[in-house]
């Protein structure tokens, strides 16, 4: 009940307003973000690849409509490239990008190129670069640019959401040799007419995609807190004799972190690390997915 209402919310310009003057615990928004600042994420980095974790970097931001915006995104992700690279934190990270914050609601080639110069600075600094995937009018158009990514980048990665109907048939296609994908389940309120409904089912449309992935010639990523998505990986990758660097498994900053580091020791993991001030829709898709995380935000007026 409360999820659908939380994830209206993370797309009301008027909630948003509420939320983000209203004056928050800073330790509610820094559960799960790195920060607001690009040193704030440098230092998270390097904290967590002093323990063996490698990180995807998120420039926080979303759905804009305005061309300096976007130009904005691409130049904060060309300053945290040139940063992790000064500071001999490439290796092992990469950049996870949202094109919708590059402006892919705007007319003409504005998100495919922005994403050019972000992916040529990411292959100047040696690191990749992966495609979240946003809600499903945006699945298409992403994909294609994707594609065309690929072209120059073949080394780009993509999201795919294991609620939605059509996402066996993308995995079907993306699971190819050089093909690196990021199955997670959604994150995103859909119509039934699109996507799976309810726990069970969009659990299972999962355990399908991982099979399709595992089974593939490409490089899985297995984006997901669920423990028994992770058992399910870890017994594919022994049936289908993937040796340990043939695929890894992500999750996002602040949830399960012991289980990150657990991990960390046999397999490869990379922890997903999103920075900078605009919070707001992915900290209200963090609180809808759990429950008692609305909670624990309620608690920080009353424990002012
Ligand atoms: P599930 O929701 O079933 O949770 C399993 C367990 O994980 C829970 O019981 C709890 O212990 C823990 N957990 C999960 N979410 C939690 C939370 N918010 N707070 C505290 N504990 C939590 N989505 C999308 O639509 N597009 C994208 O590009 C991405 N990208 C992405 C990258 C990475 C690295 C991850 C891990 C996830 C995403 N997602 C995403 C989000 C994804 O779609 C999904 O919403 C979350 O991962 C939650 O689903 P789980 O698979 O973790 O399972």
């Amino acid at each position: 009940m409360l999820s659908p209402l939380l994830l209206a919310a993370a797309r009301s310009d008027r909630i948003r307003g509420v939320v983000t003057t209203v004056p928050l615990t800073r330790g509610v928004v820094d559960r799960f973000v790195a920060g607001e600042s690009l040193d704030d994420a440098i230092a998270v980095v390097r904290e967590l690849s002093g323990a063996g974790l490698r990180t995807s970097l998120d420039h926080l931001g979303e759905d804009t409509t305005d061309r300096d915006q976007a130009d904005a995104t691409r130049d904060a992700y060309l300053e945290l490239l040139a940063a992790l690279r000064e500071q001999g934190l490439a290796e092992g990270s990469e950049a996870s990008v949202k094109l919708s914050a590059l402006g892919q609601r705007l007319p003409g080639d504005l998100a495919l190129d922005n994403a050019r110069a972000i992916c040529a600075a990411a292959g100047r600094a040696g690191m990749t670069v992966t495609l979240d995937m946003e809600d499903h009018t945006t699945v298409d158009s992403t994909l294609d640019t994707l594609g065309k990514l690929r072209a120059d980048f073949p080394w780009v990665g993509v999201a795919v959401q294991a609620m939605l109907r059509r996402s066996e048939g993308d995995l079907r296609d993306l699971a190819h040799e050089g093909s690196r994908v990021r199955l997670v389940k959604g994150a995103y309120a859909e119509p039934g007419s699109v996507a799976f409904q309810g726990k069970p089912e969009i659990d299972r449309a999962y355990v399908r995609g991982l099979r399709i992935l595992m089974e593939g010639a490409g490089y899985p990523m297995i984006g997901s807190h669920d423990p028994r998505v992770i058992e399910i990986a870890l017994a594919l990758a022994a049936r289908t004799s993937r040796s340990p660097g043939s695929y890894e498994f992500q999750m996002l900053y602040g949830i399960r972190a012991a289980e990150q580091r657990r991990l960390a020791e046999a397999h490869r993991m990379r922890v997903y690390v999103p920075y900078g001030a605009d919070w707001y829709g992915y900290f209200m898709r963090r609180l809808a997915e759990r429950p008692a995380n609305l909670v624990f935000f309620l608690r920080s007026f009353v424990s002012r």
